[in-house]
């Protein structure tokens, strides 16, 4: 199915190249090949996408074509760009790797200082390799798929002047249009060079008027959704705070400004990466718009001596005609099948009750078990001890001691922690057979100066020589870098789940790094913290792993490829969260996301809310779940809670393998609405919430998508209608009084 050719000099052509205007006699079709390659024209295919580049043959440039909608054949000829001013033809063009300071004066995706200091490069096509399937990335996070899923395309440039070779990769996944590049970087010199800058994907698309879409917020208000035009010059926006963080996310949608949630031509660009990175837009004179996401230039300085490599993470870019939803839809199919790897990644998840926000770190093994005994009362199937269970010398009895100390303490747990476990586990979810499962909360990345390991190790944390080691939430950083630092965290978690019947971790991760002892040590660091994930998640894959950091601090595809989800937010509040729930789903799927039902008055906001609209928030996550002290519920809170339990378990599968549909966001409605659809649209479940009450007005239609317009649905509770009706016309639910809910299930008959 793969046109593949080699090339061995751009010379050897047989593309006739009227400039920019590559003629590929047979480019495939959208149903045609995923890689089809003419001479030196390139063509990745999929579905409903192309990606067109060529070799200018009197450069040695790559040039790009088209990144958009299906194209097939032969391109049409390309206007050559006038060349006055200042500005080279080099700004003037398209380029797929723009390196540094021959005349595009566009921010570059690649600047290396060369041995002698200049930062000048000349990388040239020399040849390229066809791959199927899709090699992994040494030590990164990756999408993977079979041969007949993916197909990789490698370009090989070379620069003559500094003997410095970078490798394109170019990964298409057809069925998912979408468009994978990373960036290997090799010294093939005799000096040492740096590599300042690499952006993973750098793309000019040839449009002035677009918006940006990005994901920005702060500690327990993550991921808001923030749309904005692009304008001329530069704007972006990043991390430095060593994590992806809550500031902002590894991901940007560039859209027509007329695309909507339905309709129109998106652009979706996502960073399988949890270190800092630096996302950044261009409008160029020229009228191009240049995107492009990468490490972070402030965190990296990174020395290759000679036949030393640098691989950048990569970048997952999705192309949808069919609005910013067919976009999110596409990522989220994307990364449930191709990118995380646990087997929980789309198999029902037990509801669950976790400790922190009901007991705090103040608890005994019987508080705790009790709890547990409560929990299971209610239907929960997962019992989680969250924070405080550690640390003897330096009990962690607080947040100000005890990180790294990781062994139980002994007087909240005289005999361990296998008494509670055991006695936990032999508890059944209420009327079920089923056992209680035990998971415990972890922060291993981590170190409290009030510890013994920081008093044997005070080295193994993050420093910059004599500079005062800077505290957040009383906590220093281990260099995750350090293989002793690495075997630590292994030895400690994996003696952890023999030591007792544990069948879930928390993975915590609760500040941002400061003192760097070197610009590249976020890298290195997450290359660490990297392999920890691989060794530990191998080892126990039957494990349910949740990743965490001071809520959604690493909400990223890096993590996502080891921990099948991941705790949201430490904003538990209902309507706080259906913003932060449905920003999030614009590039990660519901089923990676962590939602608790926690109590009232809601800790972090101080609002309530009715137990149903939390409960009906929290079940459009995967990882649904309890975080509360049921003893503290008021009488019907605490009713109301078995049913919902039961609700969620129901709808647990539609999550975490059905299609999502935002039919209307909490930005622009008082009436958010989503629907879930399942992977054989056999089954849908709509929920609809009301944020204030309504008064003298009519009730809202709400209209929902993406069903099968022939087709007749069973509608729970209101009767029966045909597709195109339930789309077309809608359905109205009046609702009572602020904070309304509704869960509404459909059969399609
Ligand atoms: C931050 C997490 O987001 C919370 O859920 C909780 O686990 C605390 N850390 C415990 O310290």
């Amino acid at each position: 199915m793969v046109g593949i050719s080699r090339s061995a000099a751009v010379a050897a052509a047989s593309t006739l190249v009227i400039f920019g205007t590559p003629q590929i006699a047979n480019a495939g079709t959208s149903s045609g090949d995923a890689v089809v390659v003419d001479g030196t024209s390139f063509a990745l295919n999929g579905d409903n996408v192309s990606y067109r580049f060529h070799v200018d043959n009197s450069t040695g440039d790559l040039l790009s074509d088209h990144f958009g909608g299906s194209i097939s054949g032969s391109l049409p000829p390309a206007a050559v760009p006038q060349v006055n001013g200042w500005v080279g033809m080099p700004g003037r063009v398209r380029r797929e790797f723009p390196d540094q300071g021959r005349g595009d004066f566009r921010i570059p995706a690649v600047r290396i200082r060369q041995t002698a200091g200049y930062t000048v490069s000349d990388l040239q096509y020399q040849s390229h390799t066809v791959v199927q399937g899709k090699p992994d990335l040494p030590g990164l996070p990756a999408t993977r798929g079979s041969e007949d899923d993916v197909t990789t395309l490698v370009v090989h440039l070379y620069d003559n002047y500094s003997s410095v070779a970078a490798d394109l990769s170019y990964s298409i996944f057809p069925k998912y249009d979408a468009i994978v590049r990373s960036v290997n970087v090799t010294n093939r010199g005799e000096g040492n060079i740096t590599i300042e800058t690499l952006a993973s994907l750098s793309v000019d698309l040839p449009f002035e008027d677009l918006d940006m879409i990005s994901l920005s917020g702060d500690w327990a208000r993550e991921r808001r959704r923030e749309r904005r035009r692009v304008e001329y010059g530069i704007q972006g926006f990043g991390s430095t705070t060593g994590f992806s963080s809550h500031l902002h996310n590894p991901f940007l949608t560039l859209v027509a400004p007329s695309t909507t949630e339905s309709q129109g031509e998106a652009w979706g660009f996502s960073l399988v990466y949890t270190g800092s990175f630096a996302v950044n837009v261009e409008k160029g004179s020229q009228g191009f718009t240049r995107a492009m996401l990468g490490f972070n230039p402030e965190q990296l300085s990174w020395n290759l001596g000679p036949n030393e490599s640098l691989t950048s993470p990569e970048c997952v870019s999705i192309y949808s005609k069919e609005g910013i939803g067919g976009m999110s839809r596409s990522f989220h199919r994307l990364y449930r099948k191709h990118l995380i790897r646990s087997q929980f990644a789309t198999s029902n998840r037990p509801p669950l009750l976790n400790s922190w926000e009901g007991l705090g770190f103040n608890f005994n093994e019987s508080s705790m078990y009790k709890l547990a005994e409560e929990s299971a009362a209610l239907g929960a199937k997962l019992f989680v001890m969250d924070d405080g269970w550690f640390g003897n010398k330096y009990p962690r009895d607080d947040d100000d001691a005890g990180l790294g100390d990781w062994q139980p303490n002994r007087q909240k747990f005289p005999d361990g922690l296998d008494p509670l476990v055991s006695n936990v586990t032999e508890l059944k979810a209420a009327n079920t057979s089923t056992d209680l499962r035990f998971g415990i909360w972890i922060e291993p990345e981590m170190v409290d100066p009030n510890s013994t390991l920081y008093h044997e190790h005070p080295d193994w944390a993050l420093h910059a020589g004599p500079y005062p080691r800077t505290l957040r939430r009383n906590q220093l950083v281990l260099n995750v870098a350090l293989p002793e630092v690495q075997d630590f965290i292994i030895n400690f978690v994996s003696n952890l789940l023999k030591s007792a019947d544990i069948t879930y971790i928390k993975w915590d991760h609760n500040r941002g790094v400061h003192e760097l002892p070197s610009p590249s040590a976020d890298h290195e660091y997450m290359l660490g913290m990297y392999r920890v994930f691989a060794n530990l998640t191998s080892r126990f894959p039957d494990v349910l792993w949740e990743g965490c950091a001071s809520g959604g601090g690493r909400f990223d595809p890096g993590v996502l490829q080891y921990f099948p989800q991941i705790w949201t937010s430490d904003d538990t509040d209902g309507l706080e969260r259906i913003s932060i729930q449905l920003g999030t789903s614009l590039v990660y799927p519901p089923s990676a996301m962590g939602a608790h039902i926690s109590a009232v008055p809601n800790q972090q906001t101080g609002r309530t809310t009715p137990i149903e609209f939390r409960g009906h928030v929290a079940m459009m996550g995967g990882g649904f779940g309890l975080e509360l002290n049921p003893e503290e519920l008021d009488e019907h809170d605490k009713a109301a809670l078995p049913g919902l339990i039961n609700l969620a378990e129901k709808i647990n599968p539609i999550i975490l393998n059905g299609d999502m549909w935002r039919l209307s966001l909490p930005e622009d409605s008082n009436w958010p609405a989503v629907l879930f659809i399942s992977e054989d649209g056999s089954q849908a479940v709509l929920f609809y919430f009301q944020v204030r009450a309504n008064i003298n007005r009519a009730t809202p239609w709400v209209r929902l998508q993406g069903l099968d317009a022939q087709a007749t649905y069973n509608v729970d509770g209101v009767g029966t209608y045909s597709g195109a009706t339930l789309m077309n016309m809608g359905l109205q639910f009046p609702l009572d009084g602020d904070y309304g809910s509704k869960v509404v299930f459909l059969e399609k008959q």
